[in-house]
Formats: structure tokens, sequence, C-alpha cells
């Protein structure tokens, strides 16, 4: 059977691949399978080890013949196209669970940040402009003991909400369901998504990207955001309306924001958000540790070999 790997990736990963299977992977560092050549490939091929650079789409799969699986190494899966999988029978694979403490990790990393002006104190060396320590100079809010409200409470909303509880932070949350193991073991409150963007000093948005999420948090709900809040986004760029953002921040309407996910990526320096001082912006890093991309990868092939043998993936998208 013929699979194909739309990014490098280590031996760790690949080997228990190409002992079984013809392995077509891109070899070129850090950069997909362009889309031609994935076009051209993907028609005799058995399985797809993809990512969140590659669009799986209707386009795409028109032209898979024999595919019977789709593997992408991520948690999210927005950019595959799902009902046309379904349509065609083929399942798709996920990776939940292993990333949730490494994206924790990045989320609270951006949040102290944005918070406390590290990428402008950074700046300020890089330019030169540091003159003398001052009394106010670089002041940013204050993150322990502060209200956080975390937007979407699954796994990983629940390991950031661990991390808040060790800063001594109020944890507010909301999600479609109420999540008894946030309510008894850190104290987190359940509230309405209104009340959570009044109250919280930290919005942290968490979100999977739906046709319910896209663009939840624009305009109205950034109005509704403290004159001090800090708005993170480690989900998906396609959650936010990026132009209502840019204006909120620019007006002062809020602190600060982090951000590691955009409408659009990449995003380059000179897109809008970059011209302001009061944002921290990351490259899609969320769960990159070499642990846990192993893991993801390794993961992804497992559900990719369990696709090919016809059995039920690991972690399979419903
Ligand atoms: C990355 O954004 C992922 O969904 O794993
Ligand atoms: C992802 O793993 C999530 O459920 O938050």
């Amino acid at each position: 059977m013929k699979i194909i790997i739309t990014s490098k990736l280590p031996s760790q990963i690949t080997s228990k691949l190409e002992d079984k299977y013809d392995v077509v992977m891109w070899e070129v560092e850090n950069e997909p399978m362009p889309r031609e050549q994935l076009f051209k490939e993907i028609e005799d091929a058995d399985g797809l080890f993809c990512n969140v650079a590659d669009q799986v789409d209707k386009e795409l799969l028109d032209r898979a013949q024999k595919l019977k699986v789709i593997s992408t190494m991520a948690v999210g899966y927005d950019n595959i196209d799902i009902e046309e999988a379904k349509k065609r029978e083929i399942p798709v694979g996920h990776t939940p669970g292993v990333l949730t403490e490494a994206t924790a990790d990045l989320t609270f990393a951006l949040l102290l940040a944005a918070g406390r002006r590290i990428s402008e104190g950074i700046d300020v060396i890089r330019e030169d402009k540091w003159k003398n320590w001052a009394p106010f100079f670089l002041t940013g809010q204050q993150v322990h003991g502060a209200t956080i409200g975390i937007i979407g409470m699954g796994r990983i909303g629940l390991a950031v909400a661990k991390r808040a509880k060790g800063f001594s932070m109020d944890i507010l949350y909301h999600n479609r369901s109420r999540n008894r193991e946030a309510e008894q073991e850190l104290g987190a409150t359940y509230c309405e998504l209104d009340e959570l963007l009044e109250k919280a000093d930290f919005i942290v948005l968490l979100a999977p990207s739906t046709k319910e999420t896209y663009q939840m948090i624009g305009a109205k709900q950034f109005s509704q955001m403290k004159e001090t809040a800090i708005f993170i986004n480690t989900s998906r760029g396609t959650n936010v309306d990026e132009e209502a953002l840019y204006e909120a921040l620019k007006n002062e309407e809020i602190y600060a924001a982090g951000l590691d996910v955009y409408n659009s990526e990449p995003i380059s320096s000179s897109h809008p958000l970059h011209e302001l001082s009061n944002v921290t912006l990351l490259p899609h890093i969320g769960s990159a540790t070499i642990e846990t991309r192993m893991e993801m990868g390794k993961l992804a092939a497992e559900n990719l070999i369990h696709g090919l043998e016809g059995k039920l993936l690991i972690h399979q998208v419903k």
C-alpha cells in the first residue's frame, strides 16, 4: 500500500510505516508538500499522513481513488472536510491528549508575556532603549491573584486551569457542558459567556473551530471586556474576528493580547496586528516541544496503520 507523508518527519516516527508500506514523504524541511504534487500523489494513495498546513478539501478528495484513511498530526481538524471524508467512508484520525500539557504551557507563556509585557521588554534592549530603572517603566498587569476566564473547558482548558490555580488565580469558565473536575478539584466557576467577558482579567480562548465558534469573539465581545483585560488565543484564529481585535487593541478597549493562531496562516511582519505594541505574536507553536511532536507523530502513525488494517482508529474524529 502507498502512503503519503506531507511533511518531513524523523525516522522515529516513519520507520514503522516504512517497514510496512510504500512511503512517499515530502523531504523539504519545514515546508508542506506543494498542493499540485499532493494532487498527483493522492490518486493512487491508500493513506494520507497530514498536518495543520494541509488543506484536505473536496477538491483533493475528489482525486483520491483508493484512499482508506486520513491521519492528521494535530488535535484540531478544521483543515479537513470531515463531511466529504464521511461521504466517502474515509475515517479521519487526530491526536488529542498527547499535546494537552505542552499547549497549556505555551498558553500560560503567552498569558505571562502579554500581561508582563515581555516582548516589549526584549525589544527595548534589542533597540538600545533601556536608559535606567524607572518606577513605572514597562509596568503591566498582575497575573497572580487575577481572574482568568477560560472559554472551552476541554483537556487543554483544564490543564490551563491547573496552572492558573498555581498562580492563585480565580478561575471562571464557559463551556457547552459543565466540567465537574474543574469545579471540584480546582474551584472553577461556570458562567455564561457575557459574565465571563465582563469579569475576567485574562480571557483565554480554547474552543475548537466549528460552525458555532466561527468568530465567536468579535467587536461586541471585546466591548464587554474590561479595559485592562488581556485576551489570549491558542485555539484557532477563525474563532476570532481579527479586525475587531485589531480595533480593540488599537483603541485600547482592551489592554493586550497574546496570539498563537490567526485567520489565515502564516502571517508576516506586514500584518496589521504587528504594528501594535500591545500584542504578543507567536507562529502557531502551541504543541511545539520535541517530546510532544514525537508523541503526536507516533500517534498519527498508529492511527494511519489502524485505518489501513481496517481497524477502528485510536482517536477517530466522529
Ligand atoms: C495544532 O494546532 C493542533 O491542532 O494540534
Ligand atoms: C484538546 O485536546 C482539548 O480537548 O482541549
